[in-house]
Formats: C-alpha cells, sequence, structure tokens
C-alpha cells in the first residue's frame, strides 16, 4: 500500500472516504497530528503531535473484520515492545484499563475504511482514561515501524480462521459482571460468538450484544 503523509490533517479518516468515494483504494494515509480526530459513535478523537493516526481502504475484508484489527494491534504492542494489553470489545486497545488505542471501520460500497489512532509519543498522564507508549515504557516508539507491523498483522490475520479464538484469550473483562447499555442492566461477560457478537448473561439468560460496552 503507498504511504500518503500529511504535517496535520483534519481527520486522516475524513481524507479517506473521500478517496473511497472517488474508488481509490490501498493507500496509507498518516498525519502527525489531527485537528478533527474522530472516533466511534460521534466521539473525537484525541491527536496531539507525537501520536500515530492513520487510514486506509481496502476491499480485502471480512465480517469479523473491526475483532481482526483489534487484535493485529494487540500483537504488534506485544511483539514490538513486550506490552500487554487487552482488547475491550469490540475494538478498543486497553492497558490497565486506559485505552492505548482505537479502531473506527466504517463500510462504504465493496470497501471498508479503517481508523487506527495509537497514543504512541506523548504525555499523558494528566489526561483521564489514556495512556500512552511513552508514559508506559518512558521512551519513545517509532510510529512507521509501528504503523507496519500493525499492517501486516492485518494481512495475515484476515486469512487466519482462529481470529475469534484469539480475541476470547485477549479480551478485557471475561467473566467481569458490566454494565450493559443495549439491555440496560448489568451482566457478565461470557466471550463472543462465531459472528463476533458479544455474549453476556444476567444469571438468568444470554443475550447477544451488537453495540458497545460500558
Ligand atoms: C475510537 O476508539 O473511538 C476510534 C478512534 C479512531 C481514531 C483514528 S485516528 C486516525 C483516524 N482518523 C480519525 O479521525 N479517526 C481515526
Amino acid at each position: 500500500m503507498k504511504k500518503i503523509y500529511f504535517e496535520e490533517i483534519l481527520s486522516t479518516q475524513l481524507y479517506a472516504k473521500e478517496r473511497a468515494i472517488l474508488g481509490i483504494k490501498d493507500e496509507i494515509y498518516i498525519a502527525k497530528k489531527q485537528s478533527s480526530g474522530i472516533g466511534r459513535n460521534g466521539h473525537s478523537w484525541f491527536s496531539p503531535e507525537g501520536g500515530l493516526y492513520f487510514s486506509f481502504v481496502t476491499d480485502i475484508y471480512n465480517d469479523i473484520y473491526t475483532l481482526t484489527v483489534g487484535i493485529a494491534i494487540h500483537k504488534a504492542l506485544k511483539e514490538l515492545y513486550g506490552i500487554e494489553s487487552k482488547i475491550k470489545w469490540p475494538n478498543d486497545i486497553l492497558v490497565d484499563n486506559k485505552k492505548m488505542a482505537g479502531i473506527i471501520c466504517e463500510r462504504f460500497d465493496n470497501l471498508v475504511i479503517v481508523g487506527i489512532g495509537v497514543n504512541t509519543n506523548f504525555n499523558a498522564n494528566e489526561i483521564e482514561n489514556i495512556i500512552t507508549i511513552k508514559s508506559l515504557l518512558n521512551f519513545e516508539v517509532n510510529n512507521d515501524i509501528l504503523l507496519e507491523k500493525i499492517i501486516e498483522n492485518i494481512q495475515k490475520l484476515v486469512y487466519d480462521n482462529k481470529v475469534l479464538t484469539i480475541f476470547e484469550k485477549d479480551m478485557a473483562f471475561i467473566g467481569e459482571k458490566r454494565y450493559i447499555s443495549q439491555i440496560g442492566k448489568m451482566a457478565t461477560i461470557k466471550g463472543i460468538d462465531e459472528a463476533g457478537f458479544l455474549i453476556v448473561s444476567d444469571e438468568c439468560v444470554d443475550y447477544k450484544i451488537s453495540g458497545g460496552i460500558i
């Protein structure tokens, strides 16, 4: 995939969407910082200089692509830096229960627009719910090497039929009780089913969850 770099951009995700609309795929858009980084569910994504922010458009994906990308990041952090992260279903990468990376996947025609943000080389000690690699390891990492590793892992995992098993093993909050907004009550996180939905239980009934969890 061809890489296109920006010193600063509103959002690589918005840019990638414009390219997807033109039918352009297989390019990676990388920005040093974003002035209007987009998160899921209408949230913004804090994107100061130092972090890794990129989006790409591809037609090679599967039904559980979001989970696949989550594992790709989880594995890259472990392989390159020995970081033990957990994946909060469907796609937040947590370390010490704080967010180290986020993923957004959006469909357009037969394409998927994937945006990944990793909190790498800025200080986030004062920011609630965010953890950076720099604050964890006390050194800065090479954003290009991390990006390459994530892409390499995605390309391998998209053909791997063990993705769901790997996901369950590295999933956050398994066996724990959490408030599940989709059913409006506390329930125990049991795992995921063969389609990648979250399975939770309130002791009487199992529920299949398709939205996020709190
Ligand atoms: C989330 O966890 O809510 C998803 C966050 C996705 C952030 C990335 S950073 C690169 C790309 N550009 C954006 O504006 N958003 C995604």
